[in-house]
């Protein structure tokens, strides 16, 4: 079994790592393939190429839709799916309707078998929103339960039938009409949005290291955004000065 994601607040690296260990135990097999993010983009391709057993692709849902970063990973390599056998494993705040079916079509187009999927309900990675930020005791209820129900799917691909959560015609439905129809655009591009402030900048540069799309420079004292975010809070939520904002205007 091979890992490939994406993750910008860790909410779905923690997802495919308990989930590929849950698999490991209730399944019995070891040494399992490796675990690659695509940001890696050389090791992700070259784990894409070689996997020979099921891969497990992991992201986060963005407005019902792949992160821009991941859809562009899947299109870049489109040769490599053929004949490949995938999960789908997304995470989201709250909804999605076809969180995996997005991927799912796409894969398929590109001749890869796709064996099922999952959707997981983890804290929202958008912090600069307080109707979205929770109290810890209910992040931790939210994650107790997604562990749970990990627990289960890993068990349920073990036996030989993995969930299918999201790639139903009703859950197309949902994620058409319940958002993307309206929020398609968000995900067509990289966003130029990326607000940061300068007052409260202490120029660590921390956000220029972390950033996955290599969109953020430090050139003088002064942080510049490039214009391709892939929207994932990465820099946002870890920014020492609470500095940078993209949807809300103050991170809480
Ligand atoms: C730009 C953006 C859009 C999002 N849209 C949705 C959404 O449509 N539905 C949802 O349930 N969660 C949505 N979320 C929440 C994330 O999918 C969720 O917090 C996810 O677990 C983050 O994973 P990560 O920590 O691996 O980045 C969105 C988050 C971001 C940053
Ligand atoms: S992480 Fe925040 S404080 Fe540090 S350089 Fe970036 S914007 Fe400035
Ligand atoms: S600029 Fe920040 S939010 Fe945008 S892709 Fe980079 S780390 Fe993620």
């Amino acid at each position: 079994m091979t890992g490939i994601y994406f993750s910008g607040t860790g909410n779905t690296r923690h997802c495919i790592e308990k989930f590929i260990q849950e698999y490991s135990a209730a399944a019995a097999v070891k040494p399992l393939g490796p675990i690659v993010a695509i940001e890696e983009s050389a090791s992700a391709a070259k784990a894409l190429r070689d996997a020979q057993d099921v891969i497990i692709l992991a992201y986060p849902i963005y407005y019902s839709n792949l992160p821009k970063i991941m859809r562009d990973f899947i299109v870049t390599n489109k040769d490599m799916w053929k004949g490949k056998k995938v999960y789908i494993l997304c995470t989201m705040g709250l909804f999605s309707g076809d969180g995996a079916g997005v991927a799912a079509r796409l894969l398929k187009k590109y001749g890869a078998s796709v064996l099922g999927g999952l959707h997981l309900i983890m804290p929202d990675s958008i912090c600069d929103v307080k109707v979205l930020k929770f109290s810890p005791e209910r992040n931790r209820q939210i994650l107790a339960k997604a562990g749970g129900k990990l627990e289960k799917a890993a068990r349920r691909m073990a036996e030989g039938a993995p969930t299918r959560e999201g790639l139903g015609f009703l859950s197309h439905l949902a994620g058409l009409l319940g958002q993307r129809l309206w929020f398609y655009h968000k995900t067509l591009r990289y966003s130029s949005r990326l607000k940061i402030n300068a007052e409260a900048c202490i120029h660590c540069g921390r956000c220029v290291s972390l950033c996955p799309m290599h969109n953020l420079s430090l050139d003088e004292g002064t942080i510049t955004a490039h214009g391709s975010c892939t929207m994932c809070y990465r820099c946002i939520s870890q920014c020492p000065g609470k500095a940078i904002t993209l949807l809300g205007k103050k991170v809480h």
